[in-house]
This record gives structure tokens, C-alpha cells and sequence, in this order.
């Protein structure tokens, strides 16, 4: 065996003797409150980002069907050559609209939209503050960026970010990130409390509402619409691979000059081909179920406000929030791969996290509510939990 498939090995033995090798799981139904599983049949998800039951809705697939007839597969080019088509600016319009902002521009994923608006906007003036648990991809955004100063704050930390607020220089350009639902913790960024040190200290703010639009606010428009800042926060990005279809994509919204220099010069949308129409379609037809359906919300505020008091009543501790992510911290890796798998083995379909996604020790498993979830599932999903915690020791 060659030097480096041998050092892969040994890397990915490791991973098993940790009990944190990944194996996935093959799926030959659509998505939704119960799919079918490869060797395992049929299973309650509790673990999908399909929060408003939209991935197989069926004018979502019927819009992407159409959509597929009238464009074809895919746009074949990067949007300024020949590949804006019609349903982008659509699509576009009626997320301006969504955010309450004056533009929007689509990506093929969110990770896309962060690596490009955050690197494009960080110019070599700018100092970036971030939250230390912000998404990957704004990580991974602020790698890629060139700024004066990277600077990050305790997890929602006002103190520490008025600190890092109040070390830069007067007229320096400042560019808050944070995720608007924390997508392992389930807690809202404290975007009132945000909003008014950028007031104070002319910064600019940046939210990644993917776990939030849809999910979050009386008619799903996110934290923005929780906190009552609709078309107050500089730069927001999305994804239309959670509540809002769940195929793929991505956006910003933001000003239109904000949207126009990432269409100038975002790298994501300069050299790689835009998003397909037909994911455009759907997405758009998503957004429409989204607005003239907001019982769709409620039952999903319904949903998760009965699963969290029912896994408290049974004994269980999730942690606080008001997002629709329950996670429950379990510690080591292996426990939450292991509880995980025993959820599954009877029929409930729950992810553990461990490091590296969370920090060592908090290992959790996260459950994902959705609207799609009828009381049937709720009901049988929370005897499984109860008996899997019984058998681990996680209940007494
Ligand atoms: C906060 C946040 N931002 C971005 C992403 C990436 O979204 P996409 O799948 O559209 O790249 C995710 C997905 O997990 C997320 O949770």
C-alpha cells in the first residue's frame, strides 16, 4: 500500500476505535415525517432540516418538475456569462421581500453565500467579529478573508463583544457575524442586544439565519421577525435547503449595493455555475407555501413546544430555546453515536454530534422537529426515547 493510503488508514482506524466513524444512511423515499431506510425500513425523522414538511410538498416538486421542462437540467455557466435565468431574479424578488430588504442574490448553497459576502465585505481595513460558535462556514469565511483584525467572542458574550467593538479604530469598517439560530445549541443570537452595540460603535452586521427563516417568528421570516428587526440588519444569509424546499441553495439579502459588488466580485458567483433553475423553481414555490400557509409555522412552534416539555416531563434535560432544534448534551462522542444508533434500531431517526463538530465532552443528540410530525409520531418517538434512556442509564 502506498505511504499516503496507509496514513489514511491508520487516520481512519482511529476514527472507528473512537466510536465516531460515520456511516450513512440510505434513504429511497422522500423526505418527510417517516421515510424509508435501507435495511431498516420505515423510520420517524426527527433529524431532517425539512422543518415545514416542504421537501415533498407537492407544489414545491411540481415547480421543480416544470421548471426542469421549461430550463433544462442546469444553467452550464456562471450567472454573468449566460447563466441568470429567468427564475433567479424571481426567486430573488420574492426573497427581498421575505428578509423586508431591498435585494437579494442567490448561491448554490448558504456556505457558498457566507464564503462569499463575508471575504468581500472584510476589505483590509475591516476588523471581524465573530461568535465562537458561528457556523463552519463562517469560519471557514473569515479563513478565507483578509481583514486587518479577525477578532471572536465568547458565545453571545455582549461584554466581549463590546470589548472587541471598542478596540478598533474610529471610522474602521466592523463586521459583526453571527449565526441568528445556533445550529448545535438551538438558542437565538441576542440580536437586540447586537443590533444596538453596531449602533453604537458603526458596525456592520451580517446574520446566518439557515436554521432560522421558516422556522423562527410568528410567520417564519426568522430571527429578524422574532425580534421585531425586520429590514434592520445589514446583511442577512439564508439556505433553500432547510425549511424553504430542501434541495440546495443559498442567498444573501441585504441593500442593493451589497448585492450588486458580491455579483461583481464574490468569488462563488464569479466562477462557479449559478443554481439550477429547476432548484430555483422549487425553492421559489417554497418560499410562496411559506407566506400564504403560516399555520405551517404554527404547527411547527406547536410540534416543538410539545416534544421539549414531554422529553422534561419524561426526565430528560434539553437545552433552552426557542428555535426548533432540541439538542440534549449526552458527553462523550461515542455515547451519542451509540444512543443514536439505538434510537434507530427501533424505528427513530436522530443524529448524534460529537467533537469535531461540538467541543469535546458535549457530545449531544439533536433532534429536529418539523411540521410534517403528526402526534402519532411525537407520541411513538418519545416512548423510544424513554426506553432507549431507560437502558443507557441517561434516565433513572
Ligand atoms: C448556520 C448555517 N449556515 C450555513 C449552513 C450551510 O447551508 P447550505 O447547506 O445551504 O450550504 C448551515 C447548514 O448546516 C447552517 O446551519
Amino acid at each position: 500500500m502506498k505511504a499516503l493510503e496507509q496514513d489514511i488508514r491508520k487516520e481512519l482506524d482511529s476514527l472507528q476505535d473512537a466510536g465516531t466513524y460515520k456511516r450513512f444512511n440510505v434513504l429511497s423515499s422522500p423526505q418527510g415525517p417517516v421515510v424509508e431506510m435501507a435495511g431498516r425500513g420505515e423510520v420517524i425523522v426527527l433529524s431532517s432540516n425539512n422543518y415545514l414538511g416542504l421537501a415533498a410538498h407537492p407544489a414545491v416538486i411540481e415547480a421543480g418538475i416544470e421548471g426542469l421542462r421549461t430550463y433544462g437540467a442546469g444553467t452550464a455557466s456562471v450567472r454573468f456569462i449566460c447563466g441568470t435565468f429567468a427564475p433567479h431574479l424571481e426567486l430573488e424578488r420574492e426573497l427581498a421581500e421575505l428578509s423586508e430588504t431591498e435585494a437579494a442574490l442567490s448561491y448554490v448553497s448558504c456556505w457558498n453565500a457566507n464564503e462569499a459576502a463575508i471575504p468581500t465585505l472584510a476589505d483590509a481595513q475591516t476588523v471581524i467579529v465573530s461568535d465562537e460558535l458561528n457556523h463552519a462556514s463562517i469560519i471557514d469565511a473569515v479563513r478565507l478573508s483578509k481583514p486587518e483584525r479577525k477578532l471572536v467572542y465568547k458565545h453571545s458574550d455582549m461584554g466581549e463583544l463590546r470589548d472587541a467593538l471598542g478596540s478598533c479604530e474610529k471610522g474602521q469598517r466592523k463586521l459583526i457575524l453571527t449565526d441568528g439560530v445556533f445550529s448545535m445549541e438551538g438558542d437565538l443570537a441576542k440580536l437586540p442586544d447586537i443590533l444596538e452595540l453596531a449602533r453604537e460603535h458603526d458596525a456592520i452586521v451580517l446574520v446566518d439565519d439557515s436554521h432560522g427563516v421558516g422556522v423562527v417568528g410568528e410567520t417564519g421570516r426568522g430571527v429578524v421577525e422574532h425580534f421585531g428587526v425586520l429590514g434592520q440588519v445589514d446583511v442577512l444569509t439564508g439556505t433553500l435547503g432547510k425549511a424553504l424546499g430542501g434541495a440546495a441553495g443559498g442567498y444573501v439579502a441585504s441593500t442593493e449595493e451589497v448585492c450588486d459588488l458580491l455579483q461583481q466580485r464574490s468569488r462563488p458567483q464569479l466562477f462557479s455555475n449559478a443554481l439550477p433553475p429547476t432548484v430555483a423553481c422549487s425553492a421559489l414555490a417554497a418560499v410562496r407555501v411559506l407566506r400564504a400557509e403560516p399555520e405551517r409555522v404554527a404547527r411547527l412552534h406547536e410540534n416543538t413546544r410539545w416534544f421539549r416539555a414531554a422529553l422534561r416531563e419524561a426526565g430528560f434535560d434539553p437545552l433552552p430555546g426557542e428555535a426548533a432544534i432540541i439538542p440534549i448534551i449526552v458527553g462523550e462522542t461515542a455515547r451519542a453515536i451509540e444512543l443514536s444508533q439505538k434510537l434507530l434500531e427501533r424505528g427513530v431517526f436522530v443524529t448524534g454530534f460529537g467533537y469535531p463538530v461540538v467541543p469535546e465532552g458535549t457530545a449531544r443528540i439533536r433532534v429536529q422537529m418539523s411540521a410534517a410530525l403528526e402526534p402519532v409520531h411525537l407520541e411513538r418517538a418519545l416512548e423510544v426515547f424513554v426506553e432507549v434512556g431507560r437502558e443507557s442509564g441517561l434516565l433513572t
